[in-house]
């Protein structure tokens, strides 16, 4: 495995695998590397060269104490990379801002301005540039990406639909832990009480989701979970029911439709979603 923190010995190296024929996945992270991440790494095809980048991008977080507190272990990120046939890592030493976000006048479409794009405003647009700037060196024939970031996914998607329409997006199923929680790197900041209080986000979308198959309507049950998470102690910033298609509200039809909740534990911010 090579490991590479400079952009031109980065696109080098890919240059080489491509004149050799070789066919690239690439699969971007922001390092603290879980089970979560590995199940990424498993999705690249077979016979594809692997390339991950382990970059904390400072133009997505809109908290300066989140970003400074963002988990970070590169040395165990880099074995956990070698154990998953990890070829090439890209990770960008300090913060290389200056050269991602050059792009000006970008115009995202209309869902990054729902759930996480409406209470973190510039967060999608630094996931994008970041995202771009990575795809502009590498020209992936392959990228993996979780369904537990599912507005990023559909980001993505529009990205690489739009820039880059030889790349093909694999997405990947969200990878839970014993409580049923979406791994995340977040996770490790929660106290061991609150971490076995996360159980109640995962039951609290699967009861809904089967209320609402039962014909629950969508704004009573909203209320009464909403109720029911914050009186064990999870602050929720939303929880809403959407198209999976344009994250649009869901009215009475559930068909291609989801469940969406961002909340807060002991400060720290989770995401979670379910399939209808
Ligand atoms: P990060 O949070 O490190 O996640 C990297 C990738 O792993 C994303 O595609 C994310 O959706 C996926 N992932 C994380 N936890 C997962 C889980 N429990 N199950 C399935 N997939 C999971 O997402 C980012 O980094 C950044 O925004 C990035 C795309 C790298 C741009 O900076």
């Amino acid at each position: 495995m090579q490991v590479t923190n400079n952009r031109e010995s980065f696109s080098d190296k890919i240059k080489e695998y491509k004149s050799r024929g070789d066919k690239i996945t690439l699969i971007p992270t922001m390092g603290n590397l879980h089970q979560g991440h590995q199940v990424l790494f498993s999705k690249a095809p077979k016979n594809t060269v692997k390339v991950a980048t382990i970059y904390v991008n400072p133009l997505q977080f809109t908290d300066d104490d989140d970003y400074q507190n963002y988990p970070k272990s590169f040395q165990t990120d880099l074995e956990v990379c070698r154990k998953n046939d990890i070829s090439l890592v890209y990770a960008p030493d300090g913060d290389i801002s200056h050269e991602v976000g050059t792009e000006k006048n970008i115009d995202l479409p209309k869902f990054t301005r729902y759930l996480c794009g409406q209470k973190r405003e510039g967060h999608f647009l630094g996931v994008y540039k970041i995202v771009k700037y990575f795809f502009n060196i590498v020209y992936p024939d392959f990228a993996c990406f979780g369904k537990k970031d599912f507005q990023q996914l559909l980001l993505i998607k529009y990205l690489a639909n739009t820039y880059f329409p030889k790349t093909r997006i694999i997405d990947v199923d969200t990878v839970r832990d014993a409580n049923k929680i979406a791994l995340s790197s977040r996770l490790t900041r929660l106290s061991k009480e609150s971490l076995s209080s996360t159980c109640i986000i995962y039951e609290t979308l699967h009861n809904m989701k089967s209320e609402l198959l039962k014909g629950a309507t969508i704004d009573n049950l909203k209320e009464e979970s909403v109720e029911y998470l914050e009186s064990n102690g999870i602050h929720v910033e939303y929880l809403d029911v959407r198209s999976l298609i344009t994250l649009e509200e869901a009215t009475d039809r559930l068909k291609s439709c989801g469940i969406f909740i961002a909340c807060y534990l002991d400060d720290v911010r989770l995401i979670d979603n379910i399939e209808i």
